[in-house]
């Protein structure tokens, strides 16, 4: 059997293959009035495309933990009881379509309040913009300046990743992942780029880590002990490989010692992509993002997801027959492709039944 449709047990919950949808942001959520950041009929249709498909677990989009959360006015959101059952509805369809279902949790913090990204991720203007927060009052360029968040704020933030695990769980999801990447207000406290506080949130790698690690606790109490949690990270910022800047930033050591935290903790997995916390040149050559994803697994001894230029079935399975990945996550692939995962598996000459959905049970 080949590494890539090999299942994957976590916890309670065993997941089909090792080829999974990544979260992707469809910006089609109703932006305003009582439909607001639920999933629609075509969310329903997108993510059961991809299950049926033959992924083995498909990630809802980053879905925000508070209204000032979403990165545009057009994302999903589970800050509500009244947004539980639109989620319940996308949950049993992915399921009975052969997929783990997971969702991933997200506050886009100093980016947040953006148009959609087919409009240029700009500052949202007049009635639908809101005013950003962050660990500092430092803008991302282009976008206005946030609020910076007081200890009770963080605090309520904390509780309302607690909250929208709760209501995850009460829509019928296997998994969770809790979105501390690109830039958005987790690693914002993470990276010295974006983070100058001088209270226990800032300073040292442990206080700049302190509100992570408070979610995946808020997160675990509410989150059953045989569902698994999910922790996508930047493995670097990429602002201290940039040659204009000395600025510091984050980077794979810290990256290391967070997924070792994290995991004792309760995280099973971490999921490696990078960048974000500003505008800086990334080199995007095939393996610059799943090299670092290798390095992470081999020097933290933690699961991890790889993601990033991952296409071809055979690059996918040798990512993990070398050690590199314990899974892979595909976001663009996917959405070119519905059965990404089906072609896959009858290139690598897996047996029918995994190839098609009859037949799962
Ligand atoms: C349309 C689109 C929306 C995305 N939205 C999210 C998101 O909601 N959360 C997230 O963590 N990453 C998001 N990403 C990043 C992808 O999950 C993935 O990490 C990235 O595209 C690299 O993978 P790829 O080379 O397979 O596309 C998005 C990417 C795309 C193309």
């Amino acid at each position: 059997m080949s590494h890539l449709f090999t299942p994957y047990p976590l916890r309670g919950v065993t997941v089909p293959n090792r080829v999974w949808m990544s979260p992707m942001c469809m910006y089609s959520a109703p932006a305003t009035g009582e439909h607001v950041g639920r999933p629609t009929d075509f969310h329903l249709a997108h993510y059961t495309a991809r299950a049926l498909g033959g992924v083995g677990l498909v990630m809802l989009e980053a879905t925000a933990v508070r209204p000032e959360g979403r990165i545009s006015a057009w994302d999903l959101g589970l800050w509500s009881d009244d947004q539980i059952p639109a989620f319940a509805r996308v949950a049993a369809s992915v399921k009975a379509a052969g997929a783990v279902i997971g969702v991933q949790l997200a506050h886009a913090g100093r980016k947040a309040s953006t148009t959609q990204a087919w409009n240029g991720s700009a500052a949202l203007e007049g009635d639908l913009a809101w005013q950003t927060v962050a660990p500092s009052p430092i803008a991302f360029p282009g976008l206005p300046a946030p609020h910076e968040l007081t200890i009770g704020e963080i605090a309520q933030v904390v509780q309302a990743f607690a909250d929208a695990a709760g209501r995850a769980l009460a829509a019928g999801f296997d998994v969770v992942e809790i979105h501390a990447a690109h830039g958005y207000l987790l690693n914002e406290f993470l990276s010295p780029a974006a983070n100058h506080r001088t209270d226990g949130y800032g300073g040292s790698l442990e206080n700049r880590s302190r509100i992570v690690l408070e979610v995946i606790d808020a997160v675990r109490r509410v989150w059953p002990s045989d569902k698994p949690v999910f922790l996508r990270i930047s493995t670097t910022d990429w602002i201290m490989e940039d040659p204009d800047t000395d600025a510091s930033g984050w980077g794979l050591d810290d990256s290391i010692q967070l997924a070792r935290w994290a995991h004792e903790r309760g995280v099973d997995l971490i999921d490696a992509s990078s960048g974000g916390v500003l505008p800086v040149p990334i080199p995007h050559t095939v393996d610059y993002q799943t090299a670092l994803a290798a390095r992470l697994r081999a020097e933290s001894g933690v699961p991890v997801a790889a993601v990033g230029r991952i296409t071809e079935p055979e690059q996918a399975e040798q990512l993990l027959a070398s050690g590199g990945a314990d899974a892979v996550f595909l976001a663009r692939a996917l959405l070119r492709d519905l059965s990404w995962a089906n072609n896959a598996a009858a290139s690598l000459g897996e047996p029918r039944r995994l190839i098609l959905p009859y037949g799962r049970g």
